[in-house]
């Protein structure tokens, strides 16, 4: 198979662990006689610093004609200061959600076998497991309703507004995943004060009846889902949330689960086209010295087989050597308890390598 991947490393870390996840990538792609032709493009704050734009045209384009997308992460202290709108986050990765059409976004959020003592919940609270994948609208809602200042400065407002149309494909793509899984969905919301959420509520009900009567569908204040997220994470299969609820309990989830730098993410399209990215952020902090955790990019590669060029067996084997090296105790240092050795981003990015080609 051939296919052409838009490479966005970005700011801080996310050189590094595309640079890793990449390499994995073309072992794959020797292993299994594909062929990746990927190319490199400028993001986010390194995108301001060489040209002006967070999100270059160039860029766009090069994404627009590209099979899929790897992004590192933008921002950072640097571009802190810049207006809101012209910022990293907001100036390139909204964009490109919006203008790819990226409305799905899937966040799965579970504790690997190996790192089962990385949740920072009671062991008798996570020991029936975590495995919750977290579907998350990414194109809707108050993100991309108007923001308003009045002109004496003294009050703003922000729009939150969603049509039954998008609360459908959501919702549509939440209950095909269950049915891939454990068949229970929890539908998110805020039906006791929001407008949207009560629509919501309605439209994800009514799909249910004629579709999806074989899922088991729960609705789930916003504030509730997020005490059950800490209280019993292990009731959650399917989670489904509007864009900003699933904003927040995204990273309740990948916290509970006990390794953020573990937790990929793929944001797709509705003809199975996405972007691909870990869920942290660039941390400018340890940028450049070697120590990121390079596995969620690795695993954000592994999605993007999966979702964006049906290479299921590629995928998993990415999985497997992801699963074997940690099996091994191999470690990054956020991934390292109790003072055992660890390795770099790029030992650690070689050893899936080395796993892969077993
Ligand atoms: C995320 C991030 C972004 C979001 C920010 C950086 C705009 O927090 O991907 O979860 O809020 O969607
Ligand atoms: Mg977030």
């Amino acid at each position: 198979m051939n296919k052409t991947i838009a490479i966005l490393p970005g700011d801080g870390i996310g050189p590094e662990i595309v640079d890793a996840a990449a390499n994995v990538l073309e072992t794959v792609a020797e292993r299994f006689g594909h062929a990746f032709a990927m190319t490199a493009h400028l993001v986010g704050g390194a995108a301001i610093d060489a040209t002006g734009a967070a999100l270059p045209p160039e860029t766009l384009a090069a994404c627009e004609a590209s099979d899929a997308v790897l992004l590192g992460a933008v921002g950072g202290p640097k571009w802190d200061a810049l207006p809101a709108d012209r910022r990293p986050e907001r100036a390139a990765l909204l964009p490109l959600r919006a203008k790819l059409g990226l409305f799905c976004n899937l966040r799965p959020a579970k504790v690997w076998d190996a790192l089962a003592d990385a949740s920072p919940l009671k062991p008798e609270i996570v020991s029936g497991g975590i495995d919750i994948l977290v579907v998350r609208e990414l194109t809707g809602g108050i993100y991309f309703g108007a923001h308003e200042r009045a002109a004496d400065g003294k009050s703003a407002r922000d729009v939150m507004g969603y049509s039954v149309e998008e609360i459908e494909r959501i919702a549509r793509t939440a209950f095909e995943a269950a049915r891939k899984r454990r068949r229970k969905v929890a539908s998110v919301d805020k039906a006791n004060v929001l407008e949207t959420s009560k629509l919501w509520r309605e439209t994800v009900t009514s799909l249910h009846a004629a579709e999806y009567a074989d899922v088991e569908l729960e609705h789930m204040y916003v504030d509730n889902a997020a005490m059950q997220l800490v209280r019993a994470p292990g009731r959650f299969d399917v989670l489904l949330t509007e864009n900003m609820f699933g904003d927040i309990l995204s990273d309740e989830a990948s916290q509970v689960s006990g390794s953020i730098g573990m937790l990929p993410s793929a944001s797709l399209r509705a003809d199975g086209f996405g972007l691909y990215e870990p869920i942290h952020g660039s941390a400018p902090d340890i940028a450049g010295r070697d120590v990121a955790n390079p596995l969620a990019t690795i695993l954000s590669a592994a999605m993007m087989l999966r979702h964006s060029f049906c290479l299921f067996d590629e995928a998993e084997a990415i999985e497997n050597a992801v699963r074997t090296v940690l099996a091994r105790g191999v470690r990054t240092a956020d991934i390292a308890r109790g003072g055992v050795p660890y390795v770099g981003t790029r030992a650690m990015g070689a050893a899936v390598c080395a796993a892969l080609r077993q």
